[in-house]
């Protein structure tokens, strides 16, 4: 049934830009030329075959002897008995949060990455990811998925980033880290920008915190993902970031 609906919009899509074509209309009218180009993007993104490309990613992993994760695995006693949203950052904000989970707590739970790919970039920044396709401002990226661990056991922090709750069930500090330097996804290659095209965000899944990444723009097919990584993480680094912006 999908299949065949995707047949008929192709066809369509090909009928509308063959006619808006053949009529020179496109010629002289920029909408048009808006109408034709989000035609073939919706071709183009319909006859992607988002199974091939994600297979190729994980091959990518398998080949580097990274474990690909299509969820984040908790494996920290800190967060033990803690409901998240008792606690901040949840209790600054909750109708954020909410929204968060409601638009993409299914996706994350099933493990969606958007069409994306890894590419080599050079030996300086090391592989990107990129659009395999035209992706909408909101769209989710993907969780950025790893290993939920006390801070005390990330020697590197070159894949990390700080799990929101600072504090455990009984109001203790805790210092919980989500790495992926061994066992992720897509997300962990995605590189930093200043002025970047998707935002991390912190979704409540099931009394528990997701990491994930989402368009702050349209991003056309080709482009690279980018995401700020703050100010702090270049501190300590002895690199200068290219400029992705
Ligand atoms: C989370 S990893 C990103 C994936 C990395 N490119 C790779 O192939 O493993 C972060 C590291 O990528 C490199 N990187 C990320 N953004 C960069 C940028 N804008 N300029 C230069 N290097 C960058 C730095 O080495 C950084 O420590």
């Amino acid at each position: 049934m999908y299949k065949k609906f995707k047949k008929v919009l192709v066809i369509v899509a090909v009928i509308l830009v063959g006619l808006a074509s053949y009529s020179g209309y496109c010629s002289f009218s920029g909408s048009c030329l808006t109408v034709v180009a989000r035609l073939q993007n919706l071709r183009a993104n319909l006859t992607l075959d988002k199974t091939a490309i994600r297979a190729k990613n994980i091959a990518i992993f398998q080949e580097k002897k990274l474990k690909y994760l299509y969820n984040s695995i908790f494996e920290t006693q800190q967060l033990a008995g803690l409901d998240i949203k008792r606690d901040l950052p949840y209790l600054n904000v909750p109708k954020k949060y909410e929204w968060y989970a409601q638009q993409y707590s299914a996706q994350i739970k099933a493990g969606y990455v958007a069409p994306i790919s890894l590419r080599f970039i050079s030996d300086k920044v090391g592989y990107g990811i990129f659009a395999e396709a035209s992706i909408h401002e909101g769209d989710l990226i993907g969780e950025y998925t790893g290993i939920i661990k006390d801070k005390a056991f990330v020697n590197d922090t070159t894949f990390s980033w700080v799990y929101p709750s600072k504090k455990n069930k009984d109001g203790a500090p805790i210092e919980v880290s989500l790495d992926s330097k061994y066992e992720g996804n897509e997300m962990r290659y995605v590189n930093h920008a200043n002025k970047p095209n998707t935002d991390k965000i912190d979704v409540p899944i099931d009394g528990q915190w997701h990491a994930a990444y989402v368009a702050n723009q349209a991003i056309p097919a080709g482009k690279q993902i980018t995401v700020s990584y703050g100010k702090g993480y270049w501190d300590t680094r002895k690199i200068n970031p290219e400029n992705f912006d």
